[in-house]
């Protein structure tokens, strides 16, 4: 079926009137404020949407995506937001999502060229590079795509506690749980990844964990 724009209009016009019936007050409230205790970091990938993953509904969940859920020092896009979620929105838990059978992560470990966007993908070769020995072990391509998936979270995971503006949250006492997660496509099933940091000084050991974890399961 191809869906046209004017059909998500029109989609979208059922929709509000819905949710106005369901609950007269929804947008009013919203317009006011939002106070949403989480942030979502995850894959642009279509298939991975973020509010519906966890049951969540508009303004309850704030999000960044980009391809592959990678946490850059220098991307100023994914530093403000995550400045803005910690220090004005005050969330309480930093959710990095990445996705089995990731397209981006698929790529970066066969290095394929697709254009600019290789060179973000870099990033996530630079995991594929620290752990290249153990991984070069698994003949499977998508199983090793797959563990590659979940290091590339982990690493992020870390990514995101080592920022000025988690340091400087833990720093004055803000409770702040950064959590690496992995979505499955498959079953539409999260698992947690073990890459659970509260606090400044634990966020390495944890990291060390975590990774030792995925390779013991193999
Ligand atoms: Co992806």
């Amino acid at each position: 079926m191809t869906i046209s724009v004017q059909d998500l209009l029109a989609r979208n016009r059922a929709w509000s009137e819905k949710e106005r019936e369901r609950d007269p007050a929804f947008f009013s409230r919203l317009v006011a404020q939002q106070h949403p205790e989480f942030m979502w970091i995850g894959c642009s990938d279509s298939r991975v949407p973020a509010n519906e993953i966890i049951g969540l509904a508009p303004g309850e969940v704030f999000v960044h995506r980009n391809v592959a859920n990678v946490v850059v020092h220098s991307d100023l896009n994914c530093l403000s937001t995550v400045q803005y979620a910690v220090d004005v929105l005050q969330v309480k838990h930093i959710l990095i999502v990445g996705h089995y059978g990731c397209g981006g992560v698929k790529a970066a470990m066969q290095d394929s060229r697709m254009g600019l966007v290789d060179n973000w993908l870099r990033h996530v070769q630079d995991v594929r590079d620290r752990y290249r020995g153990w991984l070069r072990e698994i003949e499977d391509f998508d199983q090793r795509a797959d563990r590659l998936c979940e290091l590339n979270v982990i690493e992020q995971t870390l990514n995101v506690c080592e920022t000025t503006v988690m340091r400087d949250a833990w720093a004055r006492g803000q409770q702040v749980v950064v959590h690496g997660w992995m979505y499955s496509l498959a079953d539409g099933m999260v698992r947690e990844l073990g890459a659970t940091i509260e606090r400044d000084d634990d966020a390495i050991d944890v990291y060390e964990a975590a990774v030792a974890g995925i390779m013991r399961r193999g």
